[in-house]
C-alpha cells in the first residue's frame, strides 16, 4: 500500500500523514526530512549548499532511512546516525530549499524513497510524491488550505521572539488553524505568511514544482477538522483494500 500526500507548506500534510501512519501502522515516509538530512550532511562536512556538484556527490553517498526512537516516535537516520533533531535547526531551514532544487539530489532521494516503499507499506508526504515519486500510489491526496492565500493580504507583525512558532510545534483543532488560542491573533498572520511565500516559490520552481496529480483527491483542510481529514484518508485507504 502506498498513500501519497502532496500539498503546500502549511496545509497540515505532515501532521495528517503522521496521524494516518500511526492509525494504520504504515511507515511515514517524510520526504522533506530526507532533503533536510542531506542538507545537514553538507553542513557537517563543510560543503557549500550552493555548490551543485559537491552537494550532488554528498547525496549520492548518503543513506537516509527512518527508525523508531525510545518513545516510539519515528526518527530520521543519516548513515546510521539519528539526526531527527538536527534536521530542524534554522541552519538547515535556510539551506534545504537550495539543496532540494538540485536534479541529482532529487534523483538520489527519489530512488531511496522508492526502495523504502518497496519494502513496506508507506504513507509518503512531500511536494512531489503523488506526481513524480509514486505516480502509481494506491491513494493520492492533495491537501490544501485557503488560509494560506489570505495570509498575503495581512500585514507583517513581527514580535521579537514570538512571531514564528516552530514549524509543527503547535497543533490546534483545525489543521491549518493552529496557533489559535495559544498565541495572540496578531502572531498568526506572520508565520502563515512565511509559509505561504514558500508555497508560492514552490509552485514556481523548475524542478518538482508543486502541483496536484490529475488523479489526486483534493482535500481542503481549512474546511474540516483535523480528525475529519484523517478519517477521510483512512476511508479512502479502506476502499482500495
Ligand atoms: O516539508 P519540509 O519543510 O520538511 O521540506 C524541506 C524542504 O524540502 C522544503 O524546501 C521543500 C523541499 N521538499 C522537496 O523539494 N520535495 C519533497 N518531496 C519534500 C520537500
Amino acid at each position: 500500500m502506498i498513500v501519497a500526500i502532496d500539498g503546500p507548506a502549511g496545509s497540515g500534510k505532515s501532521s495528517v500523514a503522521r496521524a494516518v501512519a500511526r492509525r494504520r501502522g504504515l511507515m511515514l515516509l517524510d520526504t522533506g526530512a530526507m532533503y533536510r538530512a542531506i542538507t545537514w550532511r553538507c553542513l557537517m562536512r563543510g560543503v557549500s549548499c550552493e555548490d551543485e556538484g559537491a552537494v550532488s556527490r554528498e547525496a549520492a553517498q548518503a543513506r537516509v532511512s527512518f527508525g523508531v526512537g525510545d518513545d516510539g516516535s519515528q526518527t530520521v537516520m543519516l548513515d546510521g546516525d539519528d539526526v531527527t533533531r538536527q534536521i530542524r535547526l534554522p541552519e538547515v531551514d535556510r539551506n534545504v530549499s537550495a539543496v532540494s532544487s538540485f536534479k541529482a539530489v532529487r534523483e538520489a532521494m527519489v530512488a531511496q524513497q522508492r526502495q523504502l516503499a518497496a519494502a513496506q507499506d508507506v504513507i509518503a508526504e512531500g511536494r512531489d510524491v503523488g506526481t513524480v515519486v509514486f505516480p502509481q500510489a494506491d491513494v493520492k491526496v492533495f491537501l490544501t488550505a485557503d488560509a494560506r492565500e489570505r495570509a498575503f493580504r495581512l500585514p507583517l507583525i513581527p514580535l521579537a521572539g514570538a512571531w514564528c512558532p516552530r514549524r509543527r510545534g503547535v497543533r490546534g483543532d483545525r489543521v491549518a488553524g493552529f496557533c489559535k488560542g495559544r498565541f495572540p491573533v496578531s502572531v498568526i498572520p506572520f508565520c502563515r505568511l512565511k509559509r505561504a511565500r514558500r508555497g508560492r516559490a514552490g509552485r514556481a520552481r523548475a524542478r518538482a514544482p508543486l502541483g496536484a496529480a490529475a488523479d489526486a483527491v483534493l482535500i481542503d483542510s481549512s474546511r474540516l477538522t483535523f480528525d475529519e481529514v484523517v478519517d477521510r484518508i483512512v476511508r479512502m485507504m479502506d476502499r482500495v483494500g
